[in-house]
């Protein structure tokens, strides 16, 4: 009996074929969800993983209003290229506080997993004013009106409670100062103590849009911009390791080889 005519039968018994769909279902389902339980190991532990400050939400919120993951991507693969091109390869951990994750699954344009330092404050408002002014060729739409549009911040201790509720610790006093705790980062000079010790030293404290007057919609996604790749280095870390191994096979990084 051919595997055509077992099927053939198969199919005219509406009982057997029900039961022989769910059978071959569950092995798909199985195969998805069974690594789902050591996601323990799976998921690199990162004790310096830092939280995104309430500006740099505001700058995620924007990211993601306009539709930038729509070209960009934020994952870097395993594969040489993409490390060579980019750096070292996205560990799971690096989206843990990502909600949703911006993985992205189109590169119109370069992958920003680690785009943070990468460029100049100046260059990334040039560029988000005019792609074309900086890179003449470029096929990225102009986002002129960030710089002139105030950000709202009123509302983003809601938004850090609501991502509190999805897993992401921010502790009360984060939530009732996130107004001015956005406010003081795109601000210099303003009381920040509080800003640092809640956020950490580490915190970018300036006008990332050149304009130390009003907090624009432009500061918020060039703080966010400027913050990608850097919440923990875990990533750089497991790269030294690799390299320390000497290990044959081990994965070259544009600055390391
Ligand atoms: C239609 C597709 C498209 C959209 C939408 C788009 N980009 Fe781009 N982006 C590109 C292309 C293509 C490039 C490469 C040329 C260039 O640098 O302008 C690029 C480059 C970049 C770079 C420089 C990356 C590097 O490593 O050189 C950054 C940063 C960037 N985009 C941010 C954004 C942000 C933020 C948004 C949303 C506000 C956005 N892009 C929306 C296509 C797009």
């Amino acid at each position: 009996m051919s595997i055509f005519s077992f099927h053939y039968r198969l199919e005219r018994h509406a009982l057997r074929f029900v039961i022989a769909i769910i059978c071959v279902a569950a092995v798909g389902g199985m195969v998805e969800i069974a690594p789902l339980f050591t996601i323990g190991e799976t998921v690199e532990a990162a004790p310096d993983m830092r939280l995104y400050t309430p500006l740099e939400v505001a700058g995620r919120n924007i990211y993601i209003r306009e539709g930038c993951y729509a070209c960009h991507s934020q994952m870097i693969r395993t594969l040489r290229d993409e490390v060579e091109r980019y750096g070292p390869y996205s560990l799971a951990v690096e989206s843990k506080y990502d909600h949703p994750m911006l993985w992205g699954s189109k590169r119109t344009g370069p992958d920003l997993a680690r785009v943070g330092g990468k460029y100049s404050d100046e260059w990334h408002v040039a560029h988000l004013n005019n792609p074309r002014d900086v890179v003449s060729v470029s096929v990225m739409p102009a986002y002129r009106f960030l710089k002139r549009t105030a950000l709202r911040t009123d509302d983003l201790g809601r938004h850090l409670a609501t991502l509190r509720k999805v897993g992401v610790p921010y502790t009360d006093a984060m939530i009732e100062h996130a107004t001015k705790d956005a406010i003081a980062q795109a601000t210099p000079g303003t009381d920040d103590a509080g800003l640092q010790e809640r956020y950490g030293g580490a915190t970018q404290i300036r006008a990332f849009d050149g304009n130390t007057g009003e907090v624009t919609e432009m500061d918020a996604l060039v703080a966010y911009l400027q913050i990608l790749g850097h919440l923990t280095d875990a990533a750089a870390k497991e790269q030294a390791a690799w390299e320390k191994a000497g290990a044959a096979g081990a994965i070259p990084t544009a600055a390391g080889e």
